[in-house]
């Protein structure tokens, strides 16, 4: 039955106060929600802010107890690790090494806070030299040849004790091969947590300055995929689920949230959406500004993403949302 019009109707009757809004609002933030991603360098004693992610540090493994338990006694339920690892090289031997930077702090991890879901990034460029997320042969990134290091990474990730596994690399057939080697090394019980639909972005620019990852030759654009697609983007979501992926995830997750809303309409794996550096640090730059409210518009942010469809947020304001969740704001 179509409501009859104005002046019977008027939206705005339920807008009136709080208590009002609250009841027939749609969409609500949860923590349980929540992946905090988080950067691991070495060295002792390393708290060190990341000049363009204001309010997120690089943490060398003897901190990561006590930070750890802050954020599962806000309630966060995971983090995302990434390694920044002391030496690099062409093809990304740390990023696969039993005593690799990762391996070690996920080690340290688990044995402090043993509930905290750790989840790690199954990627190689962070590791190599010339910064690209896989083996290069006559200047090209070749797809086969990575996924067995890719395999070799998640089955290191999974021994050290990884709850989750979470490619990033976006080599076709990477699920299916880390699937496999995860199930030939006694893991069949470790979830992968697969980039789906991951875009070439100008929004990553402060995480390669984080994690000193930005590519020394060309770009991305011949794994990552090309903005413009949606079709495309369910293909791979198709195809990463076909080939044994958990839960997929859309990223970056603001400039993409038709993609979201889209992939979860088509599946009911659980959908994962990535609130990328860039999407953090704009915001952020324009708080210290003076130019808009970091709290609010983050908020406003992270529940567009929700209402998109995602059921988990990867977020590097996790910390201050669970904050501001327990406050009640919002
Ligand atoms: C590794 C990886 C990247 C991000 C997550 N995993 C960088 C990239 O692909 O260049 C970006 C995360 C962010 O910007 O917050 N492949």
């Amino acid at each position: 039955m179509p409501q009859p019009s104005f002046p019977i109707t008027r939206l705005r009757r339920l807008r009136r106060t709080e208590n009002l809004r609250r009841m027939v609002r749609e969409t609500a933030l949860s923590v349980d929600d929540l992946i905090y991603p988080l950067f691991v360098a070495p060295g002792l004693n390393v708290k060190d802010e990341i000049l363009s992610m204001p309010g997120n540090y690089r943490w060398s493994i003897d901190r990561l107890p006590a930070e750890m338990e802050e954020i599962a006694t806000l309630g966060i339920p995971a983090v995302l690790l990434f390694g920044i690892p002391e030496a690099k090289d062409e093809v990304g031997s740390e990023g696969y090494a039993d005593d690799g930077i990762v391996q070690q702090a996920v080690r340290k991890i688990e044995e402090a806070v043993p509930e905290l879901i750790v989840i790690t990034d199954v990627c190689l460029c962070e590791y190599t030299s010339h910064g690209h997320c896989g083996v290069i042969h006559d200047g090209e990134v070749q797809n086969d040849p990575t996924l067995r290091l890719l395999a070799k990474a998640a089955v290191s990730h999974a021994a050290a004790g990884a709850d989750i596994v979470a490619p990033s690399d976006m080599m076709d057939g990477r699920v299916a091969a880390i699937r496999s080697a995860l199930d030939a090394n006694g893991f069949e019980m470790t979830p992968i947590l697969s980039y789906a639909a991951k875009y070439a972005s100008a929004f990553y620019g402060p995480f390669r300055d984080a994690a000193d990852s930005a590519p020394q030759f060309g770009d991305r654009r011949g794994y990552q995929m090309d903005p413009p697609n949606r079709r495309e983007a369910l293909r791979e979501v198709q195809l990463d689920i076909d080939e044994g992926a958990d839960m997929v995830m859309v990223k970056p997750a603001l400039s993409y949230l038709d993609i979201i809303r889209e992939v979860r309409d088509m599946t009911d794996v659980p959908v994962a959406a990535y609130n990328v550096s860039g999407e953090y640090s704009m915001v952020k730059a324009a708080a210290q500004m003076g130019w808009l409210d970091e709290l609010r518009a983050a908020l406003e942010i992270l529940t567009s993403i929700k209402r998109a469809g995602a059921d988990l947020i990867l977020t590097y304001w996790a910390k201050d949302v669970a904050r501001a969740l327990r406050g009640g704001d919002w």
